[in-house]
């Protein structure tokens, strides 16, 4: 490993070219990457073991979804203790060393920051329930009266994002039923009381904690979360409103004023760093747009385009937000990013070819019509992340798509640990098929997730063709597509240009330049012939006579006389 590669924090880049604004990152989603103590579940020595893999494909960072300390009842998304590892994964000192790994090869960290509840099992919370109302203790959640004659009824009417009421009454240490305290998600992941300056003062001093350590940056959950309208008044989302949010008038709980505030103190700090610590924001609201609010310069640096992720594999749907996205970003100045999958949505080499509806979080089972073959929705895939890793600024990547993975739509029930099957009675199925573990090797047990054999979902036998040590021997595969758009990107420096559409090539296809090389993706239209005076850079598939067939897309470069 050269030094030259190592990620050096003492040199910050110029304003403008700070490595967030164009990096590829790639989501580490731990409990699913590699195990190493054979227990079925991925951990942090699994992943150093496995950091060389990533830096031969080429990103720039990871992010990796949380491993503190938390009893896992949302997969890591409820923690008991920002500040610690959960024995599942390891322990600090592992973390040192993985962070350590990865930047020696040139790899950024970013940590996933759940700001917006914490775990039941929080110390903090704990302390509330064997308080009184009123006490200090509870003033740093969310706990009120019930309504109706003995309060038993919930103080109001707001559902949980996994089903269910988002209010849970409270026993009092006397026996008697007491308060409820609000949860938007399980009712293991009480929320916070965001105008409590306890609170406030208390991620601060997790953000150092971390920052201390080195890490990159943050991947912040529920973002838009944060703050609450204080009348908390009922409300009824649209029937056709996605879960997380993201409509035209935001929930009571969701988009409030206040949290800009939150991110621009979260700000502050980071910029007594060096090294360009950066801020990405979860945030599902309604329009790129909006988006751009929580990425003013004195905020965030990044948000999910939780847009683009939506868009459906259609040329008009997909030039009007590409361009949205440009528009409304650089005009306050923050790179636009964008996302295909992450661990909360179906995996797109299912998703983009789904005849059926797909509401973001409510996944799809095993009697779920229109699954595509699979040769056809990884084809359309590639094709998708060709023309995503071609778009200026920062690209997300989620783990196993650059294997091609499909979602695991065909789980067992009993396999199924989602919150949302069990709150909805698996009337949702959630989102454990765009969850389970890694195929590493075709022949060994759990395709070398696990040398037990061990895996906490299990994996299809159909994965054993994707795993990575076949891939990486095949020139063609999906691995190797990935490996050799992210060099051309980097030689290119794509992340850092800027789009011309080239309007040629018809109906029913995207084509644009950007930095010198010519995009063509053809997302329904007739075949399209390539012009004259290019060559062939790179093709999410094959292609025969220099025709680019419906569910492809190119990048050419133009031949140049000197
Ligand atoms: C975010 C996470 C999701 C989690 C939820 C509650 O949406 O991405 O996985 O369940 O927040 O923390
Ligand atoms: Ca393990």
């Amino acid at each position: 490993m050269t030094l030259e590669h190592d990620v050096d924090h003492a040199t910050p880049a110029a304003a403008g070219y700070e490595w967030w604004r164009s990096a590829v990152i790639y989501q580490i989603y731990p409990r699913s990457f590699a195990d190493s103590n054979g227990d079925g579940i991925g951990d942090l020595p699994g992943i150093t073991s496995r950091l060389d893999s990533l830096a031969e494909l080429g990103i720039d960072a990871m992010w990796l979804s949380p491993f503190m300390t938390s009893p896992q009842k949302d997969a890591g998304y409820d923690v008991a203790d920002y500040c610690d590892v959960d024995p599942l994964f390891g322990t600090l000192e592992d973390f040192d060393d993985m962070l350590r790994a990865a930047h020696e090869r040139g790899i950024r960290v970013i940590v996933d920051l759940v700001p917006n509840h914490s775990s039941d099992q929080h110390l903090w919370f704990q302390q509330a329930l064997a308080s009184a109302p009123g006490s200090r203790e509870r003033a740093r959640y969310i706990f009120r009266d019930g309504r109706g004659e003995n309060g038993e009824l919930p103080p109001n009417n707001w559902q949980s994002i996994f089903g269910g009421p988002a209010w849970t009454r409270v026993t009092d240490p006397d026996g008697v039923p007491g308060q409820w305290y609000l949860h938007l998600f399980d009712s293991s992941q009480p929320d916070f009381d965001w105008d409590n300056e306890e609170v406030k003062e208390e991620f601060r001093r997790i953000l150092r904690f971390w920052l201390d350590r080195g890490v990159d940056g943050f991947r912040v959950d529920v973002a838009h979360g944060l703050v609450k309208d204080p009348q908390l008044p009922d409300y009824t989302p649209s029937p056709d409103a996605a879960s997380m949010g993201g409509e035209e008038t935001p929930a009571p709980y969701f988009e409030q004023a206040g949290v800009h505030e939150i991110y621009r103190d979260w700000h502050r700090i980071l910029s007594e760093y060096d090294g360009d610590r950066a801020l990405c924001g979860e945030a599902w609201v309604s329009s790129v747009e909006k988006m751009a609010l929580w990425v003013r310069p004195d905020e965030m640096h990044q948000t999910f385009n939780f847009d683009y992720l939506m868009a459906s594999w259609d040329e008009a749907e997909l030039r009007d937000i590409i361009d949205r996205s440009l528009a409304a970003f650089s005009g306050v100045g923050a790179p636009s990013t964008w996302v295909l999958s992450n661990h909360d949505v179906v995996r797109h080499a299912t998703r983009l070819s789904l005849t059926g509806e797909n509401p973001q979080g409510t996944g799809i089972g095993p009697d779920f019509p229109g699954i595509p073959k699979y040769e056809d929705g990884v084809r359309r895939a590639r094709a998708a992340t060709t023309l995503m890793l071609a778009l200026p600024g920062s690209s997300y990547l989620y783990q196993g798509e650059e294997l091609g993975l499909d979602e695991v739509h065909d789980l067992p029930g009993e396999a199924r640990q989602d919150p949302t099957w069990f709150r909805t009675q698996g009337e949702r199925y959630g989102r454990d098929g765009c969850r389970v573990p890694l195929p590493w090797e075709d022949s060994a047990p759990a395709f070398g997730f696990s040398h037990t054999g061990e895996s906490w979902l299990p994996q299809p036998k159909r994965w054993a063709p994707l795993a990575r040590s076949v891939q990486a021997q095949q020139p063609a595969s999906t691995l190797n597509l990935y490996r050799q758009l992210l060099q051309l990107r980097r030689e290119a420096d794509l992340g850092s240009g800027t789009l011309e559409w080239v309007p040629d090539f018809g109906s029913g296809v995207l084509a644009f330049k950007n930095s010198g090389v010519l995009v063509v993706a053809n997302i329904s239209g007739a075949d399209v012939t390539l012009p004259d005076g290019h060559e062939v850079l790179a093709t999410s598939t094959p292609i025969e006579n220099r025709t680019v067939p419906r569910d492809v897309t190119v990048w050419l470069k133009e031949i140049t006389h000197e």
